[in-house]
């Protein structure tokens, strides 16, 4: 059974028993409209700990003025059934006051230069509000782990830095990417997605596809690849294509060998997409 718990006091006291109990605890941080991608991190999780937690917070720190916080999709009941069926113990669903009883917090945490880039450069702010709260979540939950799922790299990316930095003592763990059938990777904002724009959308897996079939040559055939099979689906807009170092999320040079991350994020009929996938290259 999973119970749903809405205040900070209750949360810290289940966890608090489960762990003087020698009870291991784990987190999966997200914000609802849970998908077939998140089930895959509460598994992880439940593999990882006796108690699991799913906090469920749409956190008004991480949009920027023009995003769609107001129409981000929000339906605790069907999550809730999702999350009884998929085994989690306890669903932590704060009301906004309870989290952020100002609206937002005085004092953030600054994601740092790779905040500022990618993702952080089209979304000013982004991260250190994704930071912000999943310290927040981290202090309030206090899980021995925490999972996350790879589909947002650059998120984990800064999770572990910020983990890392500011030696917050918990476990980070990553769950691959899940796909539809047509190879879409699975993304509470799908949804806003009409039939037509469902269908371009496969443009931006397809991308990666194109990407990782010049692994062999380099890093500029790799983009070109990518790009040419974006500007071949009409209604693609393509963000950004990007091939990093996975251990720095620093962009490599035309000569770098090694495993690489290519991350896209695209605009399909509105909505914007993000993928990304490792590949060897060289
Ligand atoms: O990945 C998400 O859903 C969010 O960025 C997170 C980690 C729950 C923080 O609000």
């Amino acid at each position: 059974m999973t119970t749903t718990i809405t205040t900070i006091a209750e949360v810290r006291a289940a966890v608090g028993a489960a762990r003087s109990a020698g009870r291991r605890v784990a987190l999966v941080p997200t914000m609802g409209a849970l998908h077939d991608g998140h089930l895959a991190l509460v598994a992880r999780a439940r593999e990882l700990a006796d108690l699991v937690v799913v906090s469920v917070f749409v956190n008004p720190m991480q949009f920027g003025p023009n995003e769609d916080f107001g129409r981000y999709p929000r339906d605790l009941d069907a999550d809730l059934a999702l999350l009884e069926h998929a085994g989690a113990d306890v669903l932590f669903a704060p009301a906004a006051d309870e989290l952020l009883p100002e609206g937002r917090t005085q004092v953030r945490v600054a994601a740092g230069p790779v905040g500022d880039v990618l993702e952080g450069r089209v979304r000013p702010g982004h991260f250190d509000g994704v930071l912000t709260i999943v310290l927040k979540l981290l202090h309030v939950v206090g899980p021995d782990t925490v999972v996350f799922g790879q589909k947002d790299a650059q998120q984990v990316f800064l999770v572990r830095r910020m983990v890392h930095d500011l030696d917050v003592p918990v476990v980070v763990e990553t769950v691959d990417i899940v796909r539809e059938e047509d190879g879409l990777a699975r993304s509470s904002r799908n949804r806003y997605l009409d039939a037509a724009a469902r269908r371009v959308a496969r443009a931006v897996p397809a991308a990666l596809d194109a990407a990782e079939s010049f692994a062999d040559r380099d890093v500029d055939a790799m983009v070109a690849a990518a790009q040419s099979a974006l500007a071949g689906e009409d209604g693609a807009d393509l963000d950004y294509l990007a091939v990093v170092d996975p251990a720095t999320f620093r962009a490599v040079d035309d000569g770098y060998r090694g495993r690489a991350l290519v991350l896209v994020a695209a605009r399909v009929g509105g909505t914007r997409l993000i993928d990304n996938r490792f590949v060897h290259l060289g």
